[in-house]
């Protein structure tokens, strides 16, 4: 296991091991306003308590029309800084680096939210769509920056773009979803061109130290597409990189025979082969076994366990102390700490071993 508690130096900051906690959405817990509240924050400690040595803040809009529900965090205006600020102390105070992620959902962006949603390209299949304009894609493009502009106002050591599972950089990123034929489609540079601005601004913006993380979904829509935007998301000053989905599952890469992970972990060990930067694979890791050979044989440079520390709050100081984690049920077909918090049934048995 001592693999897993390897410190990593990343810019200024010495990273105390190499266990991510990902962006997990809290559905539910804020209210239309986005602001951070104590329940929120309840949740951002005990996690941090728990000692992954980074921890990633949920998918937190950019764009009040542009958020996946009506209850997610945001970002999109001042007000929301004093109370990012109390999860940036709370996540800082147990000695993780905080990232934040940043978030547009794009077509994905639900009614309750918007009448239009805002994407590359319109789609036939959704009424709804409309495709961006230069002058609000140069306005979205700001909206990123002032987002991560609050996060390090805020306290935060950097953030994360989020560019996977079908969202808007993901869209601008992948030709499933982007037809444009001017500057912001048609060729990867082109795809890339709305996150290269968006990079290179908050770059200018928050400095050299600030962290500036992506998650991209790597079949985009293929693995080798995946590959190149990694590659060119590097080159745009991209520091960490985080392998996720692309939403879409289509073009889903084989694993070699006696891989031992999925396909997501697969595209995020093949990445790590074409960049210099640190990669975070994540999906279905489940145990510190399978954590810690991704990172012994070289495979990973992080490990991101989302539900088994929504499960086990502590995952991290009991693998660290030999004990047997609380182990996360995978629930089907969906996490039920996904629908509401309180329903996580490994948590609910730990608490209660009797019933
Ligand atoms: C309740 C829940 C909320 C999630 N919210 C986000 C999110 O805000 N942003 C994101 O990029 N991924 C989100 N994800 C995906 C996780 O970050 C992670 O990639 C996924 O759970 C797979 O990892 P795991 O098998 O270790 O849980 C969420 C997953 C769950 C279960």
């Amino acid at each position: 296991m001592n693999s897993l508690f390897s410190s990593y130096k990343l810019k200024s900051n010495q990273i105390k091991n190499r266990v991510v906690f990902p962006p997990v959405v809290c559905f539910h817990y804020s209210g239309n306003d986005g602001i951070v509240n104590n329940r929120n924050l309840d949740h951002y400690r005990e996690i941090a308590s728990g000692g992954a040595g980074i921890v990633i803040t949920e998918a937190t809009a950019v764009w009040k029309e542009g958020r996946l529900a009506p209850f997610q965090l945001g970002v999109w205006s001042d007000d929301h800084i004093e109370g990012m600020s109390r999860i940036a102390a709370t996540v800082k105070s147990q000695g993780a680096l905080s990232l934040l992620q940043i978030h547009h959902a794009g077509i994905i962006a639900p009614e309750s939210v918007s009448a239009e949603v805002k994407c590359p390209s319109e789609d036939e299949k959704n009424p709804r769509s409309k495709a961006l304009t230069l002058n609000e894609i140069d306005e979205l493009s700001q909206a990123f920056i002032q987002g991560a502009m609050r996060a390090r106002e805020a306290g935060f050591n950097g953030v994360e773009l989020h560019g996977a599972h079908g969202y808007l950089l993901n869209q601008f990123a992948s030709s499933y979803f982007n037809r444009r034929d001017d500057d912001y489609g048609g060729n990867i540079e082109n795809n890339l061109r709305f996150a290269t601005r968006i990079i290179r601004g908050i770059r200018q913006k928050c400095g050299s130290d600030f962290i500036i993380g992506y998650r991209l979904g790597a079949n985009s829509p293929t693995l080798d597409d995946g590959i190149l935007i990694a590659k060119h998301l590097e080159q745009a000053g991209v520091d960490l990189l985080h392998v996720s989905h692309g939403g879409i599952l289509q073009n889903l890469p084989r694993t070699p025979a006696g891989f031992e992970f999925n396909w997501i972990v697969y595209s995020g060990t093949v990445i790590k082969t074409h960049v210099e930067i640190p990669v975070i694979v994540v999906n279905e890791i489940k145990t510190p076994e399978r954590a810690a050979l991704l990172i012994e044989q070289n495979m990973a440079d992080f490990v991101a366990l989302g539900r088994p520390q929504l499960a086990d709050p502590q995952w991290v100081n009991h693998v660290r102390n030999h004990q047997e984690p609380i182990r996360c049920l995978s629930c089907k077909p969906k996490c039920r700490w996904y629908e509401d918090s309180s329903l996580c049934p490994a948590r609910n048995r730990a608490a209660n071993p009797n019933q």
